[in-house]
């Protein structure tokens, strides 16, 4: 079976709530009858509500960014998995932004993407080497640790995701090369194959993430191993956000 392509909008902490109701209801408007490609908007938290109401009996799905790995209790600021779930159909783990700056460590993700999984929230599992673990050689050592360790507490479900981002590529303007990408999907791939074995990997979509726009996206999904994007920054503009869609469902048809 082919997978389909998803391609996933990171507003990232963007967007008052009046904003992300018009961006949501501008890209609801530009996306929703595009078919062949899932498509997810992950706003803050605070603006959950209003962008599923935005997307409800539409194609367009909803995410969170981040979530905690208790399911409820004394932890003064957090969002928990039973309060996403009837609103969130994925929640973005790992975000290296969340592993720099808030100290998210491995064993953190794998425990939150169980909480998600136990609740019905598909993970979408970031992982990706920094550019001084690429100049030394490590890329490829640091993302197979940080995706066995990623997935070491849940179970095989075909709707699990797994994102390649480069640190080096995220808000950089400067993308990784194609190849580069499909490589790292494609080693990410022999990863989940060898947790849940490699036919149940070859369900699994894998993104590509850092510095995606509308001109550059045919290059990443047009490779074998990866299923579409989590988008950042062009993310936040409708109508170039619904190219990076568009031109998906393109690639997706010419393979
Ligand atoms: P940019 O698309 O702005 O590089 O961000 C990528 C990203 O971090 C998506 O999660």
């Amino acid at each position: 079976m082919p997978r389909t392509p998803l391609i996933a909008a990171n507003w990232k902490m963007n967007t008052t709530l009046a904003e992300a109701k018009e961006l949501a209801r501008n890209v609801v408007g530009f996306i929703a009858d595009v078919t062949g490609v899932d498509k997810v908007l992950c706003p803050p938290f605070i603006s959950i509500g209003a962008v599923a109401k935005a997307a409800a009996g539409t194609s367009v799905m909803v995410g969170a960014q981040n979530m905690y790995f208790e399911e409820q209790g004394s932890f003064t600021g957090e969002v928990s998995a039973l309060m996403l779930k009837d609103l969130c159909r994925y929640v973005i783990l790992g975000h290296s932004e969340r592993r720099s700056f808030f100290r998210e460590t491995d064993e953190a993700v794998a425990r939150k993407a169980l909480v998600a999984q136990v609740n019905g929230i598909q993970p979408i599992i970031c992982v990706g080497e920094t550019a001084h673990e690429r100049q030394s050689d490590r890329a490829v050592g640091v993302v197979a640790a940080q995706v066995r360790q990623g997935i070491s507490r849940i179970s095989f479900d075909p709707g699990m995701v797994v994102a390649y981002e480069p640190v080096w590529a995220v808000g950089s303007g400067l993308p990784a090369s194609p190849e580069i990408a499909n490589e790292m999907c494609g080693l990410i791939r022999k990863e989940l194959g060898a947790k849940f074995g490699s036919e149940n990997a070859e369900a699994v979509r894998i993104l590509y993430g850092g510095s995606v726009t509308s001109k550059n996206i045919g290059d990443f999904v047009s490779r074998r191993q990866i299923d579409g994007a989590l988008v950042g920054g062009a993310s936040l503009q409708a109508e170039e956000f619904a190219a990076i869609v568009r031109n998906t469902a393109s690639a997706a048809r010419a393979v």
